[in-house]
């Protein structure tokens, strides 16, 4: 089964719908995670960027971690994930930008050094979810602060109902989202084609 078909099994035999907006995937993305889910996912999103040169993939944490580990292996590149926290041992000269999440209603400094983002080099973003896309924006904003540039952006599930694919294909990047929800409710989950 190739991996667009694994994730949207997954989705519908394993994924909740709390209500329109929001699909509960903790069961194999965001709390126990499928590793050889993620292994197709990883495979599957350095199938699509393999093409372009790409220097480096970046991540935002927790659940990003996964899927961009297993895009990095395969695609033999470094991984970088951002932070939502920072330390007191996360010193340094430090990258940061306020995202705000409109789904959990939260907002964080998205935290990055700048010597894990050389100048000079195209970014590939792997993240679990995109929903309004401010926290692709966010990684945007630092790699734009780091004299980088973000290329590309593989999403594992995208809600396309909402409006963040929209916004990073006008700002010219190529998105590339495995499962793109189309609508949910209790009744059932439906993608785009
Ligand atoms: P946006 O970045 O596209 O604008 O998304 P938004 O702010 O609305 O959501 C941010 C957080 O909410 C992210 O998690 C994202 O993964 C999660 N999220 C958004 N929609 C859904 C959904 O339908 N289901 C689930 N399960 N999560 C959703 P985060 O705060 O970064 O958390 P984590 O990565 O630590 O898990």
């Amino acid at each position: 089964m190739n991996p667009m078909q694994m994730l949207k099994e997954a989705i519908l035999s394993k994924g909740k719908a709390i209500n329109q907006d929001v699909l509960l995937v903790d069961s194999f993305l965001n709390h126990q995670v499928d590793v050889s889910l993620m292994k197709a996912v990883g495979d599957a999103f350095a199938a699509h960027f393999s093409g372009q040169s790409i220097d480096r993939v970046v991540t935002i944490e927790s659940s990003g971690i996964a899927p961009a580990s297993f895009t990095a292996l395969a695609m033999g590149l470094p991984l970088v994930i951002m932070k939502k926290q920072t330390s007191k041992i996360l010193k340094g000269d430090l990258l940061q930008t306020t995202v705000r999440s409109f789904t959990k209603g939260t907002e964080y400094e998205l935290t990055a050094k700048r010597e894990f983002l050389p100048a000079g080099e195209k970014l590939l973003l792997i993240d679990d979810f995109l929903a309004s896309g401010e926290a692709a924006f966010g990684v945007l904003n630092l790699a734009q602060q780091a004299g980088c540039e973000v290329t590309g952006v593989g999403i594992v599930i995208e809600k396309a109902f909402q409006p963040g694919h929209d916004r990073l294909v006008r700002a010219g990047l190529d998105v590339c989202s495995l499962a793109r929800v189309k609508s949910m409710s209790e009744k059932g989950i439906e993608f785009v084609d």
